[in-house]
């Protein structure tokens, strides 16, 4: 079976998912057609040359960045049914946080959360990358932390930078755009 033609679209504000794109392109070169486009240049893609489509950005208090523009193209695109729809998210909780599936199944209806394929990847954070108002967001956040009785764990990695990203956690991603 020929394998099939990939496109994934990112939205990375502070590069997690940009990291995570480029590690899912080169995990899928030998083999694989895949073309890697940021989302500063959608406006370029010509989505009906793709049987499988892959968005990723990160959780932005609970939303998926970019995931509203993503999910208007895609419903341009239901005539060809076999165009396979996957996103992952990115973000600072680690994969098996309680959290992950609950926020992210809030961003799709119950019909998109059966027909699109979603993977959740650990991310981190980045201050120095940060633009004001993810910082002063942040601020308000760490200020409401210090008021509720979430451990000192929670308090201690949002206080500063880090990065949980991790190759393996691509590997059912690739396999999934692998599989036609
Ligand atoms: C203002 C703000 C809000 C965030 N909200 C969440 C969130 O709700 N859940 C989460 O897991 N991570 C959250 N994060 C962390 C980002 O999702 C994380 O850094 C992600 O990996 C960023 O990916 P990007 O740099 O590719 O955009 C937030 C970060 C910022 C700055």
């Amino acid at each position: 079976m020929a394998d099939s033609k990939v496109l994934i679209v990112y939205y990375s504000k502070t590069g997690f998912a940009k990291k995570y794109a480029e590690w899912i392109g080169e995990s899928l070169s030998s083999g694989t057609s895949c073309d890697l486009v940021p989302y500063e240049k959608r406006t370029k893609i010509q989505f009906g040359q793709y049987d499988t489509i892959l968005f990723g950005g990160g959780f932005h208090a609970g939303q998926i960045n970019g995931l509203k523009w993503f999910k208007a193209q895609i419903n341009e695109l239901t005539a060809k049914s076999s165009i396979r729809i996957g996103v992952f998210v990115t973000g600072a909780m680690p994969s098996d946080a309680p959290d992950v599936e609950p926020t992210m199944r809030k961003n799709f209806t119950q019909q998109e959360w059966e027909t699109i394929r979603t993977f959740y990847l650990p991310g981190g954070l980045c201050y120095e990358k940060m633009g004001i108002g993810d910082k002063l967001m942040m601020a308000v956040f760490r200020a409401m932390l210090k008021k509720t009785d979430v451990d000192d764990q929670m308090r201690q990695m949002v206080a500063q930078s880090f990065d949980i990203t991790s190759k393996e956690a691509i590997t059912l991603v690739v396999e999934w755009c692998r599989t036609k």
